[in-house]
């Protein structure tokens, strides 16, 4: 019997997404996915991605020509649940006249939040005190015993002040930073003139800032900005926070720069390879805080990215305005 039903776009999802998010997809869409543990192997993905119209797609998906080209035509939108785009090809997909759909306003306060956190930690010093505490070194109080470095009168360097650069900067403001020095590409006049930040060349930044935090996209001019020449450039007192992508930094000289005490101390969420091999030098620097790329992960934020990802891909397969295009 022949359907007079117009058959569903399809689309792959290429991990367990929130169930909400998978609703609203198959409200709109035939979805098939990848249920196994971890990222889909590259082998499936090419062998799922055949004819589909779209691909929800996570940060840890390499979405390149083999990829674009087994897709075929039909391929509409590529929407990944992430702000970051450095795994997605994006000349080869625009060639193709795919859209992009990606996540950014959903997770600027978590990865914010988590930055601030991590500043702290490093900077408080609190899993070496944790530590000391667990395992016996806390003896009677002690006057200079784990101090670490202050928020107050200090100044805060800001690497990328896009949305997630200028919340960093709006929480640690109220910390009382005597100021906040910003570096990024455009100018960012009305954000930085409400927040109280001034704007300076990434040089100047790095010699000035008691703290530096990074929020910037991995680009082909970001990589590796923060090599042995930038951390030769800050002060010896400085900490150093990343939370965007590890691509930024040069890890061989971050570690170098631990070590010999160029710079005094460095908060990772983010790092060349993930995860971190655990043998991997950093892991043994007392000075180095290194988290599992975690800045987005609360609960309601993921669900959100994930509500936003379908929703991008929903409104390309319609020819509406998505609500988070990537045009780049
Ligand atoms: C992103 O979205 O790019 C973050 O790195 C993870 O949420």
């Amino acid at each position: 019997r022949l359907s007079t039903k117009m058959s569903k776009p399809s689309v792959y999802v290429t991990r367990q997404i929130n169930q909400e998010a998978l609703d609203l997809l198959k409200q709109h869409c035939e979805v098939s996915s990848w249920t196994g543990p971890g990222p889909v192997p590259k082998t499936e993905l090419l062998k799922n991605i055949e004819n589909k119209h779209a691909l929800l797609c996570m940060l840890t998906d390499r979405v390149d020509a083999e990829v674009l080209n087994k897709a075929g035509a039909n391929l509409k939108v590529v929407a990944t649940m992430s702000v970051g785009y450095d795994h997605l090809d994006t000349a080869e997909i625009r060639k193709r006249n795919i859209k992009i759909g990606y996540t950014p306003d959903a997770l600027t306060d978590a990865t914010a939040e988590l930055a601030v956190g991590l500043l702290l930690t490093t900077s408080r010093r609190l899993l070496e005190a944790a530590e000391e505490a667990r395992t016996g070194g806390w003896q009677a109080w002690s006057p200079f015993w784990m101090c670490g470095r202050g928020l107050k009168g200090s100044t805060v360097g800001i690497v990328g002040f896009g949305r997630i650069g200028q919340q960093i900067a709006r929480i640690l403001s109220t910390f009382n930073p005597s100021r906040i020095l910003y570096y990024n590409r455009s100018e960012r006049a009305k954000e930085a003139r409400e927040i109280g930040a001034e704007r300076v060349t990434f040089d100047e930044l790095l010699a000035r800032s008691d703290f530096v935090s990074v929020s910037a996209a991995l680009t082909p001019e970001t990589t590796r900005m923060f090599d042995r020449a930038a951390f030769g450039k800050m002060k010896k007192t400085a900490v150093f926070v990343n939370t965007s992508r590890g691509g930024l930094v040069d890890q061989e000289a971050l570690v170098e720069a631990l070590r010999n005490g160029t710079i005094w101390g460095a908060g990772l969420d983010v790092t060349t390879p993930e995860p971190l091999p655990l043998d991997h030098p950093l892991f043994g620097l007392k000075n180095c805080v290194v988290l599992p790329h975690i800045g987005s992960a609360a609960i309601e934020t993921r669900n959100e990215m994930g509500i936003v990802t379908a929703r991008n891909i929903i409104a390309a397969l319609n020819g509406d305005a998505m609500p988070f295009e990537l045009v780049v």
